[in-house]
């Protein structure tokens, strides 16, 4: 089986990561699925940034846990990147399953709980992809374990994946312990005993960020289930060439 393309943070290589023109151009690059990045402003809103502070992606500063989605919305997120997309707003949760409920992309919704503590995020966004009808192709990830224990003790019927890093470095027996049925493993740390113990214990291994044409290569040789890129276009066409 070759692997699952996910562009991650949308095609982030050529449009201001997480935003719509970025999943736009993922689709429109073939990509089988768009990977995302989940937080809360103050009134509870689930909005699609990677990091906790606006800072390096907007024309501001602070911390989105402070900010009202009123407040937030009224943000640039794309002239960092480029002029070409300057008020380029940040998108809501409800903006992307809007936007991906007709379009066969599977969905990796990625919580990003593991530096602030969001209260309630696991049920709150479980509940959109829920009322959106999107269980069944989308993937809930997050670094925190006690995340997966929370989504599985809620619901059952979404595929939960525990990821792992240099920092939070997670055996797939820990993962197959906690009840996710994948791992994500950052490219660096694969090794051909961890491709042979996900096969083993059934749990898929999705490895991210894989960007380099020999990175995509070797990935694909590996057998692994799925990857995220910066650059779908390109994992496309190595994908179709091996
Ligand atoms: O989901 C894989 C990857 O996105 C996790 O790392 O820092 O890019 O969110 P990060
Ligand atoms: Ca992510």
């Amino acid at each position: 089986m070759k692997p699952t393309l996910y562009a991650h943070r949308g095609a982030s290589y050529y449009a201001p990561e997480n935003t719509m023109p970025a999943f736009e151009l993922a689709y429109q690059m073939q990509a089988d699925g768009i990977e995302t990045d989940v937080q809360l402003t103050k009134d509870q809103v689930p909005v699609l940034i990677h990091d906790e502070n606006v800072k390096r992606t907007t024309n501001s500063s602070g911390y989105i846990k402070d900010y009202t989605y009123h407040e937030l919305c009224q943000l640039d997120a794309g002239s960092w990147f480029s002029p070409n997309y300057a008020h380029t707003p940040i998108p809501t949760l409800e903006d992307f399953l809007t936007w991906a409920k007709h379009k066969p992309l599977y969905l990796n919704i990625e919580l990003k709980n593991n530096k602030v503590a969001y209260h309630h995020i696991e049920a709150i966004v479980y509940e959109y992809i829920s009322a959106y009808q999107l269980t069944n192709r989308t993937t809930i990830s997050t670094f925190n374990p006690n995340s997966v224990v929370k989504l599985l003790n809620y619901r059952k019927n979404i595929e939960i994946a525990l990821l792992t890093s240099r920092r939070y470095r997670y055996p797939i027996h820990v993962a197959k312990e906690l009840g996710a049925s994948a791992l994500h493993l950052k490219y660096k740390l694969i090794t051909p005993k961890i491709v042979a113990s996900a096969y083993e214990q059934n749990v898929k291994l999705r490895l991210y960020t894989v960007n380099r044409p020999a990175h995509i290569i070797r990935s694909i040789q590996y057998g692994v289930d799925g990857m995220f890129t910066d650059v779908p276009d390109l994992a496309f066409y190595y994908r179709n060439l091996l």
